[in-house]
C-alpha cells in the first residue's frame, strides 16, 4: 500500500530495466511490513538524477553501472572501504536536519562477497584466487583483504591484472602459471559463462580440484559451466545470486536498521530470475 508516508528507495543506473534489485528489496519491505517502495530509475544525466533524489526525499538508493564511480563526486561522506575500491553502490540520505540533507556512500558488494564466502571458509585463514581485474574484482579483492584473507589474482590481460594485484599488494598469476596455484577458494569475477555464452569457462576445468570452494558472480545461468564442472570435481560451490542477495541485505540493513529477511529476498531473486529467463 503506497500512501503519503511511504519511504522512497530505488536504484539508479543505465540500463536498469532488467535489475533484480526491485523485486528483492520490495519483497523485503513486504516481509517485514515496512511502508517502503523501491523503484528503478534511469537518469540520462547523473547530476539531475542526484539532485532529484535529494529533493524528492529518497532515503536509500542503489547505484549501478555506469554511475558507481561518478557518483562519488556528489557525496558528503564516503566509507573508507568504498574509497579503496573506488566505487560506491549504496547511498544513504541523512535527513535529520531538513534543510541540510547529507548523502553518504558505501560499497556493499564486498560485504556480499565476503558473507557468501564466509559460509564456506574462514576468511582470515584462507587464500583466495580471484579471476578478473575489473570493478567486481576490485570489490571482492579489497573485501577479502579487509577480512584478513590472502589473495592471488589472475586476469586475461596481464597488465591490467598486475596493476590491480599491486594495489591489493598480492601476487599475480599469469595463465601459464595457474596450474601451480592452490587456494582455499576461487572466485570468478568476470562475465565469462554468462548467457548467451553458457559454454564458456574462465579457468581450465582440470584445475578446479585445486580449489575446495568455487564461487561465481555470474547468476544467469544460476548453474554456470564453472559451477557445474567444479561440483563434478568435488568442490563446494557458491552461486552468483548469493553475492547479489547479501550485498542487497547489507543495503537493506543500512537503510532500515533492521536485519534483512534473507529467505524472502532469495525467493524473490529466484522468482525474478526465472521470469527473466522464460
Ligand atoms: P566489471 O566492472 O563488471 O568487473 P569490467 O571492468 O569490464 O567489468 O571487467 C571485466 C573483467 O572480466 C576483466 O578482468 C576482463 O578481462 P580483461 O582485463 O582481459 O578484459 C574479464 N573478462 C571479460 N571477458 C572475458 C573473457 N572472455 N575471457 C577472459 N576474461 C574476460
Amino acid at each position: 500500500m503506497i500512501d503519503g508516508h511511504t519511504c522512497l528507495f530505488g536504484i539508479i543506473g543505465n540500463p536498469v530495466t532488467h535489475s533484480l534489485s526491485p523485486a528483492m528489496h520490495n519483497a523485503a519491505f513486504a516481509e517485514l511490513g515496512l511502508n517502503g517502495v523501491y523503484v528503478p530509475m534511469q537518469p540520462d544525466n547523473l547530476d539531475h538524477g542526484f539532485q532529484g533524489l535529494k529533493a524528492l526525499g529518497f532515503i536509500g538508493v542503489s547505484v549501478t553501472v555506469p554511475f558507481k564511480v561518478k557518483i562519488m563526486a556528489y557525496l558528503d561522506h564516503i566509507d573508507p572501504v568504498a574509497q579503496k575500491i573506488g566505487a560506491v553502490n549504496t547511498l544513504l540520505f541523512d535527513r535529520d536536519i531538513p534543510d541540510l540533507v547529507r548523502c553518504k556512500g558505501y560499497n556493499t558488494d564486498w560485504l556480499g562477497s565476503n558473507q557468501a564466502l564466509a559460509e564456506e571458509i574462514r576468511l582470515d585463514r584462507s587464500t583466495v584466487l580471484i579471476i578478473g581485474a575489473g570493478g567486481a574484482a576490485r570489490a571482492v579483492g579489497f573485501g577479502l583483504k579487509e577480512a584478513g584473507a590472502k589473495v592471488v589474482l589472475t586476469n586475461r590481460t596481464e597488465s591490467k591484472g598486475r596493476e590491480l594485484a599491486a594495489q591489493l599488494n598480492c601476487p599475480f598469476a599469469p595463465a601459464s602459471e595457474l596450474a601451480e596455484i592452490r587456494a582455499d577458494a576461487l572466485v570468478n569475477t568476470t562475465s565469462v559463462g554468462m548467457t548467451p555464452h553458457d559454454d564458456s569457462i574462465p579457468i581450465r576445468a582440470d584445475l578446479l580440484g585445486h580449489f575446495p570452494v568455487v564461487m561465481d558472480i555470474v547468476y544467469a545461468p544460476l548453474e554456470t559451466r564453472l559451477l557445474r564442472e567444479a561440483a563434478a570435481h568435488g568442490c563446494r560451490t557458491i552461486d552468483g545470486l548469493k553475492m547479489l542477495q547479501y550485498q542487497g541485505a547489507a543495503q537493506f540493513t543500512l537503510w532500515t536498521n533492521r536485519p534483512a529477511p534473507h529467505a524472502a529476498m532469495r525467493a524473490a531473486l529466484l522468482r525474478e530470475l526465472q521470469a527473466h529467463s522464460s
